[in-house]
């Protein structure tokens, strides 16, 4: 074949080949098999040799020429098939945002800890400091210094986990009164939230582990008034303005006198429904004057001061207001109930 005959043949066939190419890859090895240094084109150059030397010229041109017209055709292939090849990624790696997308499960805080995070916003409010003490108690904290000593018949009404003889898990968040007269002097304000512990069997209303708030106020002349005055704001506060609270006579060794409290139930308004049992009435406090004795045991001067103080149980409330009918339920920490609350 002469050689005008091969270019012709090579434009024909590249002119063919560049008409189904497929993408980049291809295109670059029809380069290389054409126009490469093993190429076919290279080929016939070193092929020059044989020729007659008159003739070399012109072949030379001749080869050049078509060395042109075949990269200037590849190049243009090239753009058209990079531009494609970006066309396809582009829709290929499109995102539609605004496709629907299944709702992430995002936690919510327990009940009791909305309750406590509520209450302790109320009482801090109102001028109390949050103090926070060990559930490992002393026994002398948790007992002694409450004027429970040992062999009193009203530590039978707190069944408890001894450790030792000396160390108990606290049974109530009582104890911390003790532990703010004897760190802090009058006038104190503090609320001490936390777990206590009661060696109780497990059923809807029970629970070996629960949440209490204590509550203490001392300074001068502080009186019942003040005591009801403040569960009074904290009522209104927690359930809103129709809610009142009523003053049931009681015993707590630790205050004299002392009072058990309710609050107007607020699912029926006082009017008697299945969660008040009937009465209009939801107990959730123990309350009282701080005795003269435990003051005096935690070194404070009785005849100067005196003291009210409260102690919330969180369950009953967290229960109440969120149709919790099991106490269970509270610990089991199933997301579904907890999910809903917000
Ligand atoms: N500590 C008591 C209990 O667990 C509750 C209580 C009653 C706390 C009267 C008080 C109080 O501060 O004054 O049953």
């Amino acid at each position: 074949m002469s050689v005008v005959d091969t270019l012709r043949d090579i434009k024909e066939r590249v002119e063919s080949e560049l008409n189904t190419l497929d993408g980049s890859a291809s295109l670059e090895n029809l380069r290389v098999k054409v126009l490469g240094k093993k190429g076919e084109l290279t080929a016939l150059l070193k092929g020059m040799g044989q020729l007659a030397p008159e003739e070399r010229p012109k072949v030379g041109a001749q080869i050049n020429e078509v060395r042109q017209w075949l990269t200037a055709r590849m190049d243009e292939a090239q753009a058209r098939i990079q531009a494609a090849e970006r066309e396809a990624a582009l829709k290929r790696e499109t995102i539609d945002v605004t496709e629907p997308r299944p709702l992430p499960k995002v936690g919510s805080e327990h009940p009791i800890t909305l309750v406590m995070n509520e209450l302790i916003e109320c009482f801090t409010g109102l001028g109390f400091d949050v103090m926070e003490g060990p559930e490992v108690e002393l026994d002398h904290y948790n007992f002694e210094l409450m004027n429970l000593p040992k062999n009193h018949p009203a530590r039978d009404a707190q069944d408890t986990f001894y450790m030792d003889d000396n160390i108990v898990l606290r049974t109530h968040t009582s104890p911390m009164q003790a532990r703010a007269m004897l760190t802090r002097k009058p006038p104190i304000r503090i609320i001490c939230p936390g777990r206590v512990y009661r060696a109780d069997e497990v059923d809807a209303t029970h629970s070996p582990v629960f949440h209490q708030m204590e509550g203490l106020v001392v300074d001068e002349h502080v009186k019942m008034s003040d005591l009801r005055g403040t569960l009074e704001v904290f009522a209104k506060k927690l359930y809103g303005e129709d809610v009142t609270t009523r003053f049931r006579p009681s015993f707590f060794p630790f205050t004299e006198p002392s009072a058990e409290v309710d609050l107007t139930c607020v699912n029926c308004h006082g009017k008697g429904c299945r969660i008040c049992k009937g009465t209009g009435w939801i107990e959730v406090l123990g309350s009282g004057m701080v005795n003269p004795k435990v003051l005096e045991m935690c070194g404070i001067d009785s005849s100067k001061y005196s003291g009210f103080a409260f102690g919330i149980g969180l369950e009953r409330i967290a229960m109440q207001r969120y149709g919790i009918r099991d106490m269970r339920l509270l610990y089991e920490g199933d997301a579904r109930l907890f999910g809903q609350l917000r």
